[in-house]
């Protein structure tokens, strides 16, 4: 008679996967700050290798032609490119969590083709008009956003105060602070709109996942509300200047005190939406 084990031949090789998914995963450039890991590279090499998260918060290229250091923000391969990279970071979050993913408004008649989920559109409009002859068109940004099937979804008490399918984020000051470390990416988003999105339906502690993390915005926002935070960016350039900001967040003096006033004791219960 053999003596193969099924359970234990089982049990080794999954122990055999673990251990090669984590030596591809230590090969990648890795940064950790505080609660916050960073990794440079492309996200559909790192993605399928990470662990679970609570939840997505990207601002993803549009497919709108926008120039960027390497990435090729193409029209045409625009579909075949987004929907599966948020699919495989959306099979990371936990039941229940949700995934919110900015997008231009070039594409807002084709988000049915481009998100196959039961999404809905929330608008973060913006507290300034853009003096060109386009400025109602960008006016607002549309950001979908779903829940995963399963789990109880979290939503904060009122603690951020407003209405929590509309906020108008800090666009003013970030577009005039020339001098921000962000201002050295071509897009940065405004870390207020990530707050509002993280503070109100992201657990406390929870671990929330970037794919396109650009200058940082979500690890900011994430080091802002103490929450931990896995980010990716392909381009050595932008990481870096992910990795200051991040760093910066934490180097605030005042940042444990703001933590601590935005915190109400009710944001710690999931409630039903
Ligand atoms: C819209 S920008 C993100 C801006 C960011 N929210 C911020 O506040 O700076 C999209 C980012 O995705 C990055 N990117 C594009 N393709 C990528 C890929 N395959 N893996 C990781 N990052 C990628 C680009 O380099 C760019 O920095």
């Amino acid at each position: 008679m053999s003596d193969y084990n099924a359970a234990d031949n089982s049990a080794k090789s999954y122990a055999l996967a673990v251990d090669t998914m984590r030596e591809k995963l230590e090969s990648f450039h890795r940064v950790q700050i505080g609660d916050c890991t960073l990794y440079q590279g492309d996200c559909r090499e790192i993605l399928p290798l990470l662990p679970k998260v609570d939840a997505v918060v990207t601002d993803p290229p549009y497919g709108v032609g926008f120039k960027y250091e390497s990435h090729i923000d193409c029209e045409e391969s625009y579909p075949s490119f987004i929907w599966p990279i948020i699919e495989a970071a959306e099979s990371l979050v936990c039941d229940g969590g949700p995934v919110f993913v900015w997008q231009g408004q070039k594409w807002m008649s084709r988000f049915h083709e481009l998100f196959p989920r039961n999404w809905r559109v929330m608008i973060a409009a913006k507290n300034f008009v853009q003096m060109r002859a386009t400025a109602m068109q960008f006016a607002y940004d549309p950001v979908v956003v779903w829940w995963k099937d399963g789990g109880k979804p979290y939503r904060a008490e009122p603690a951020y105060g407003c209405n929590r399918d509309y906020v108008i984020s800090d666009c003013a000051s970030a577009v005039s602070n020339t001098k921000a470390l962000e201002k050295q990416h071509p897009c940065p988003r405004q870390v207020d709109v990530c707050e509002h999105v993280i503070g109100n339906w992201v657990i406390e502690n929870g671990t929330i996942l970037d794919p396109f993390m650009g200058s940082g915005t979500t690890g900011v926002a994430c080091v802002k509300l103490g929450r931990k935070f896995i980010g990716i960016e392909i381009e050595p350039k932008y990481f870096e200047i992910a990795c200051k900001r991040i760093q910066a967040a934490y180097d605030q003096p005042d940042m444990l005190v703001e933590l601590e006033k935005k915190r109400s004791p009710e944001v710690q219960e999931g409630l039903p939406l």
